[in-house]
């Protein structure tokens, strides 16, 4: 029995506009088990759902998204005549599934105020508290996200190497570790992490023979841009 979670990263992103409605839904129509997406707030103080601090790359329009109403993003095309999301948008849609949802803070390079208070918020009034794990590169974010609701999940993003970062999760109250894949990619890692009690959650792994090795090695969950090449993997490991 394979338990490793396939986790669409921003959506079904590798065929479909990343981070929007429509890359969410695919995901879930060919069966992931869980979506990881970015946040970030608007001039007006709405989270809205974006993988970079500006809309230059995803959309038809440039500028930040801080400095832009949510009203006025609405207006942009981030692909497929698609819009970025509200936050709103996508719990609503999440909201009756029993799926993982990995609300990643983009507040590693704009310290938004308020983002880990209003994220918060929505997880209570959508009643997703079980589904989410909120995560960033900025992990003094994830203690403050710990300091205002100890039982709501937490993971810790690094792309470089880290000393112990099992006993350096622990020791800073994380559930979780979501590390660049290459970065785990053996089992005394992999062990020194568990023996920790702390879960792992890999990002983004888009070829089969990574996400064999990694299924092998017990990560707990892969973060990956192809969804359906992980149900395929999984799929051929199970019938073995
Ligand atoms: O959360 C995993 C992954 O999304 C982190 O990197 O830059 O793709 O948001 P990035
Ligand atoms: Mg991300």
């Amino acid at each position: 029995m394979i338990r490793t979670l396939n986790i669409a990263h921003r959506g079904f992103s590798g065929m479909y506009p990343e981070n929007t409605m429509e890359a969410f839904k695919k995901a879930v129509e060919i069966g992931s088990d869980g979506i990881e997406t970015d946040l970030h707030i608007t001039k007006d103080g709405v989270i809205v759902i974006c993988h970079d601090e500006t809309i230059d790359r995803t959309t038809d329009g440039s500028g930040f998204i801080k400095d832009y109403t949510y009203r006025e993003l609405t207006e942009f095309n981030a692909g497929h005549g698609e819009k970025i999301p509200s936050l709103d948008e996508l719990m609503d849609y999440m909201k009756d599934k029993n799926l993982l949802l990995n609300l990643e803070l983009k507040n590693d390079v704009i310290p938004y105020e308020n983002l880990e208070r209003s994220t918060i918020d929505k997880i209570y009034e959508y009643g997703l508290k079980k589904n989410v794990i909120v995560s960033s590169f900025n992990h003094n974010s994830m203690q403050k996200v710990k300091k205002y609701d100890s039982s709501i999940k937490t993971g810790l993003l690094y792309g470089s190497p880290i000393h112990n970062p099992g006993e350096y999760a622990k020791r800073i109250g994380a559930d979780a570790l979501h590390p660049l894949f290459s970065l785990v990619m053996d089992k005394a890692t992999i062990n020194d992490i568990k023996r920790n009690g702390i879960l792992i959650n890999v990002y983004t792994v888009n070829e089969k023979s990574y996400m064999k090795k990694l299924i092998d090695l017990g990560v707990d969950g892969i973060i990956t841009n192809y969804p359906n090449l992980l149900k395929d993997v999984i799929e051929k490991l199970t019938d073995k």
